[in-house]
């Protein structure tokens, strides 16, 4: 019998990833490429759509080949994907009309202040369980529909934009939807993206009509949408395309919701943080919707096919492994590699303080003004104190989400599973567990964004039978737990909130 695979597309803000699983949850093969950051104004960041898509073919015909893998080996594919970022593209042509605005985009700020109205506000949070923001879909579909360049459309009929959203020809997506329309030619979203767009009724489990119209989103425009692990599949690769085969794809999650699917945090209570570009840290709530009073969102979790959706509480913090790619930018380390000796050379920061606010801060501040900050230097800061209080940062932040998450699940964090880039440095996964207080787990397979898609989609296949099964397949790399004490946790963190204070409101004109 010829063994068959998994695979998960992983298409997360700075690169896309493929990676194939086999019944064990273990990584038979990858591939990655980057794409390139477009900034074009101060607080702009966008992608190309096109290269997303190249690179993703490049990647899964990389990968494969790599590891000899014919594509009929594959029973399903799952997708994940960097949450919020927003495209819009011609449905016959399937060109974008303009780049995806990525969700660190900060350009429609002043739209969402404008909402000002604290009334506003909570009618759109009890509606989507977000906190209105221009990090979601909403504003950036808004933008898009009022100023991409119809140039870019190669078509006299692309005046306006909107019209055209409202006659079925223009199609909304965020890179999920944007990779199954490419590989299937269906337009359909699961629901843990449709949760980040600011569209889309999390309690209802549908667009909302009173959002659409808030931000002039044509419902015409808007991908079906559907459990996360799909038994009626999002749709089959076209035999006659890149991949030469007609594999089902099956299922898909927002990275985030994908990293808490594959570190099988499957219970109420269960909760995971993933440092990337960011960290997430999520907390499944079960089926209750829990409403946060301390500056978390609501939102969805996971849905498998016939059950109902599981909700999760999120804290996004939108910049920590960024703030050591910062630290690279400007010279004060060769590699990310090089923090952990810095930081140790030297017993505490010296009192430097360093919030890492470059795109405004998210969970639980919400300041989309607030800038990145440096306090408490004096003439005798050298960098090692700088990369210490960056480092040290990424744990204060995470604090302060975890302290919002027990406040509002009334549960105690005692473990947590981590997983992304930065916590392969024993160093930093340390401090988190000093600075938190908690005890961490790092699971062997650490691509567990790449595993939760592949279980998704082999849920769906029948890959695999039970989630039984792929609680079985985690296993734990290394235990992390607290080693300073409590006091001296509190006292480094009690001065936090006085940085914090600092940095909030800088880019008011
Ligand atoms: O909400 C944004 C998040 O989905 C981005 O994740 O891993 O691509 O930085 P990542």
């Amino acid at each position: 019998m010829t063994d068959t695979y998994i695979g998960a597309i992983d298409q997360g803000t700075t690169g896309t990833r493929f990676m194939v699983f086999d019944h064990e949850g273990q990584v038979v093969a990858n591939a990655y490429e980057k794409h390139e950051q477009h900034y074009p104004e101060p607080g702009w960041v966008e992608h190309d759509p096109l290269e997303i898509w190249e690179n993703t073919k490049d990647v899964v015909t990389e990968a494969l080949a790599d590891a000899g893998i014919d594509a009929d080996h594959l029973d399903g594919i799952g997708i994940t994907n960097q949450r919020e970022t927003t495209i819009v593209w011609d449905r016959d042509t399937g060109k974008p009309v303009h780049n995806a605005l990525v969700w660190q985009d900060r350009r429609t700020t002043d739209r969402v202040e404008a909402l000002e109205d604290a009334e506003k506000i909570e009618w759109i949070r009890g509606k989507t369980g977000l906190e209105a923001d221009a990090y979601f879909t909403a504003t950036k579909a808004e933008w898009l529909l009022e100023n991409a360049e119809p140039l870019k459309m190669q078509s006299s009929r692309a005046a306006d934009l909107r019209d055209r959203a409202e006659a079925g020809e223009l199609l909304l997506g965020t890179p999920d939807a944007w990779l199954v329309y490419n590989l299937t030619g269906n337009h359909v979203t699961d629901v843990t993206n449709a949760s980040r767009t600011m569209l889309y009724n999390i309690h209802d489990l549908a667009w909302d009509d009173d959002l659409l119209s808030e931000f002039g989103v044509p419902r015409e425009m808007l991908p079906e949408v559907r459990p996360s692990s799909d038994e009626q599949y999002y749709g089959h690769t076209d035999p006659e395309g890149f991949l030469g085969a007609e594999i089902p794809v099956a299922g898909a999650l927002g990275d985030q919701q994908a990293a808490l699917f594959g570190q099988t945090c499957f219970d109420e209570g269960d909760a995971k943080n993933t440092y990337g570009t960011g960290s997430f840290y999520l907390m499944n709530t079960g089926t209750d919707a829990v409403e946060s009073d301390h500056g978390l969102l609501t939102t969805i979790g996971f849905q498998r096919s016939g059950e109902p959706v599981q909700y999760a509480l999120e804290g996004s913090i939108f910049v920590t492994g960024a703030a050591i790619e910062w630290l690279e930018d400007v010279d004060l380390i060769n590699n990310a590699a090089q923090t952990a000796d810095l930081a140790r050379s030297v017993d505490s920061t010296d009192g430097v303080y360093m919030v890492p606010a470059f795109t405004g801060l998210g969970a639980p501040h919400w300041d989309g003004r607030a800038r990145g900050t440096i306090v408490g230097m004096t003439r005798g800061t050298r960098k090692e104190h700088i990369v210490r209080a960056t480092l040290e940062s990424i744990g204060y932040l995470t604090r302060d989400v975890a302290e919002a998450m027990e406040a509002d699940s009334g549960i105690e964090t005692t473990s947590l599973k981590v997983d992304g880039g930065a916590v392969k440095n024993n160093f930093l996964t340390q401090l988190q567990s000093d600075i938190i207080q908690t005890e961490i787990e790092r699971p062997e397979v650490d691509e567990t964004t790449a595993l939760g898609a592949a279980y998704a989609a082999g849920l769906a296949v029948g890959y695999w039978e039970s989630l039984d099964e792929l609680r079985d397949n985690w296993q734990l790399d290394r235990q992390f737990t607290p080693e300073a004490d409590a006091e001296k946790a509190d006292a480094m963190y009690s001065r936090w909130d006085d940085a914090v204070e600092r940095s909030l409101g800088w880019a008011r004109e």
